[in-house]
């Protein structure tokens, strides 16, 4: 496994439940992964590392959980080596890594999406915007690379909507010289992530994700506070309709042009009042979505990330589910998104109980072995029950008992959910 946050660990959680019984590795991890994998302390960047290490342990699977190896290329690496990974290459990771392939892909599949342009200059710009938006403001700007979460911008008026593009494209404040320009839309937000085997694509449960920081949708976007999974408006026999309309024809277009697509394809779709239409795509599992799908996962996680890393492996699987719901509530320390703390111990972890599991994001070991805050978000704790309603009640109880100075959380994840 790669990565060092809940999501790796979430996934770890899944993989160790497996019938294969699979030793696992992890780099870097972080304290709580250390319970679950060995970890090795190289960090996600490191290439030629994370390649050595993957090839002198003799590795069966490779698992990259974040983007940004993935845009680099670490699963080409992988293949050159003969390893098996669950990740798209390079090519494939362009969905996430460039806002404008994506866009392109999906009009050529004729996936439903905003209008856009691609543009390069401020001038250009704002005439795009006049054309898309018939003069209507809000609008969407979104800085083409990987921006963290960070290149979108919603533009209210073409004041904000000049200072953005000049931010993007004058003050290059993303490494990127080009933008998309989009038509802002409207509704609600529903994540549905498919595994895909390079030719076929298959849903997982859907959930929703909350991004900003406060109650009630308030303050700046975070990496996700909480999330929740399935969203009813989206059961699996509505998934199954999504992933045949959006997920499959971007498989379709990227193996015409020969690129095999293995990993999770993840859509952010909007429920807008004309029908769903895709927001963007990234090349892997969300976070805190996959904190909540996974646990509801009956079928085998390690049968099924191998399947989808062979091509057409998933060929006549199917997914088992809990009928349960589950709830993700993120824990963040003082000062996020802006900032974060480090060094503040957190209690209350071994009383965690059975039936909710917590997954650690930013957590170290001090020098006197308790686990302390070492980033922005520090953990995620996720509860199953019958409904949503009883899974958050669990979620909130279980959350309670764990503390530490400065300790942020929404209390509002998962209090209405979307129906339709
Ligand atoms: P993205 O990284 O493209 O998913 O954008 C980040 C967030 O910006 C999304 O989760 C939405 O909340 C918002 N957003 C992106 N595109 C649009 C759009 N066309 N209309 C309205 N909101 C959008
Ligand atoms: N939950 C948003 C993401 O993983 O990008």
């Amino acid at each position: 496994m790669v990565g060092n946050g809940a999501r790796e660990h979430a996934i770890l959680h899944a993989l160790a439940r497996s019938s294969h019984q699979p030793e696992l590795l992890c780099a870097p991890g972080n304290a709580g992964i250390a319970d679950v994998a060995r970890v090795v302390p190289i960090p996600v960047d490191d290439m030629p590392a994370l390649v050595n290490l993957a090839v002198t342990e003799q590795v069966d699977l490779v698992v990259v959980g974040p983007e940004g190896p993935l845009v680099a290329g670490l699963a080409d690496e992988l293949q050159e080596a003969s390893i098996l990974c669950f990740g798209p290459t390079k090519a494939g990771a362009e969905l996430e890594g460039s806002k404008a392939f994506c866009k392109e892909i999906m009009e050529a599949a004729e996936v439903p999406t905003a209008a856009y342009r691609v543009v390069t200059t401020v001038e250009d710009g704002l005439r795009a915007i006049a054309q898309i938006q018939h003069g209507r403001y809000p609008t969407v700007i979104k800085a083409d690379g990987l921006a963290a979460g960070k290149g979108v911008i919603i533009a209210a008026d073409e004041h904000e909507a000049k200072a953005a593009l000049e931010t993007l494209l004058i003050e290059h404040r993303f490494a990127t010289s080009q933008v998309v320009v989009e038509e802002y839309l409207v509704g609600a937000e529903v994540s549905l992530l498919a595994l895909c085997d390079g030719v076929r694509a298959v849903p997982l449960a859907s959930a929703q994700d909350y991004k900003r920081i406060f109650d009630g949708d308030g303050g700046p976007n975070t990496g996700g506070m909480g999330s929740y999974s399935p969203v009813p408006a989206i059961d699996q026999q509505a998934a199954v309709a999504l992933t045949a309309r959006i997920h499959q024809p971007v498989l379709d277009e990227l193996k015409r042009r020969g690129i095999l697509f293995h990993g999770v394809l993840y859509a952010g779709l909007m429920l807008t009042a004309d029908g769903v239409k895709v927001l963007e795509f990234n090349a892997r599992f969300g976070d805190p979505e996959t904190q909540a799908i996974l646990p509801r996962l009956k079928s085998d996680l390690l049968e099924l990330l191998v399947a989808a890393s062979t091509t057409g492996g998933l060929d006549g699987i199917e997914l088992e589910w809990d009928s349960d719901s589950a709830v993700t509530v993120v824990l963040a320390s003082a000062g996020y998104p802006e900032s974060s703390s480090a060094g503040d111990v957190i209690s209350g972890l071994d009383g965690a109980r059975s039936d909710v599991a917590v997954t650690h994001a930013g957590t170290a070991l001090n020098d006197d072995g308790e686990t302390v805050t070492a980033g922005g978000r520090v953990l995620s704790v996720t509860a199953l029950g019958p409904d949503t309603a009883a899974a958050r009640v669990t979620a909130y109880a279980a959350l309670d008992t764990i503390d530490f100075p400065g300790r942020q959380l929404r209390r509002d994840i998962a209090e209405k959910v979307v129906h339709t």
